[in-house]
């Protein structure tokens, strides 16, 4: 049978391909991942962090300036310990195998969350990951561990609050910029898009402020199946998105 050149080509709708300067990327779907294949949980964050190394080469490769991912949010310590323990340890190991390689590829590390609760080791391995990469300037890759958007208002607003009341800041001073300088993100762009994997259509708790104006796209695949086909698709997808901001778009000015 032969095939329809009409339905082949689609290249007539196509638009030329748009990379965002600041990606985010909630990885999720690990668990269900591991559990369909008769596996442990565990072994799905082991797949996972494959696809975070393959994710960091995709956005150097692609030009992704920023990108940012939810590796373990301030709501997941209501799982089981084993399993916070395993992630905590998984975080422990990816900078033991993957630093030199990071400094090597010029990517600049950032770690976002609260520190609070933390062991002081673990404190130590991120500030010192954070030193040894700041000097870099290609991607930028923060990683959201031990992050909650909320907690992280909350923290930036008693931080204002203290400024407030030491007769060092006025009320009235207080602006969107005054806010921004004091979340964990300071100086980042907002994300351009938020992908989610694994079907789920929600934000849990990430960038709840920074992703205002984030287009956001969500695909079926657990998070250790999302390859560089994924990527392209969902880059295609953010493509052909009108990005309006509350003016009237492309399509109408
Ligand atoms: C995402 O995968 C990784 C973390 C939240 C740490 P999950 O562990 O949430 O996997 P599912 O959603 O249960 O499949
Ligand atoms: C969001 O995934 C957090 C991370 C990917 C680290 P969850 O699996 O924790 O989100 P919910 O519980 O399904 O909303
Ligand atoms: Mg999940």
């Amino acid at each position: 049978m032969s095939i329809d050149p009409a339905i082949v080509d689609d290249s007539a709708q196509r638009v030329p391909l748009r990379v965002p300067t600041h990606l985010g990327v909630i990885m999720d779907g690990n668990g269900r991942w591991a559990t369909a294949r008769g596996k442990r949980r565990t072994e799905g964050h082991i797949e996972g962090v494959k696809s975070l190394r393959n994710m960091v080469e995709l956005c150097i490769n692609y030009g992704v300036k920023y990108l940012t991912v939810f590796s373990f949010s301030s709501e997941n310590w209501s799982r089981p310990r084993e399993e916070v323990a395993f992630i905590f340890n998984l975080l422990r190991r990816f900078v033991a195998s993957d630093l030199h390689k990071l400094i090597r590829n010029n990517v600049k590390v950032r770690i976002i969350g609260s520190r609070a609760g933390l062991e002081p080791s673990l404190v130590r391995l991120i500030d010192d990951v954070e030193a040894k990469t700041a000097g870099n300037t290609g991607l930028v890759l923060v990683v959201a561990f031990n992050y909650g958007a909320k907690a992280e208002i909350a923290e930036a607003t008693r931080r204002i609050a203290r400024e407030v009341a030491a007769g060092r800041l006025a009320v009235e001073a207080i602006t969107e910029a005054t806010i921004e300088a004091e979340l964990y993100t300071a100086g980042l762009p907002d994300p351009d898009l938020i992908i989610r994997t694994s079907g789920e259509q929600r934000i849990s708790n990430f960038l709840l402020w920074q992703a205002a104006y984030a287009e956001l796209v969500f695909v079926d695949e657990h998070w250790p199946d999302f390859n560089e086909a994924s990527f392209v698709r969902v880059l295609e997808t953010f493509s052909q998105r009108d990005r309006r901001f509350g003016g009237l778009g492309a399509a109408q000015s």
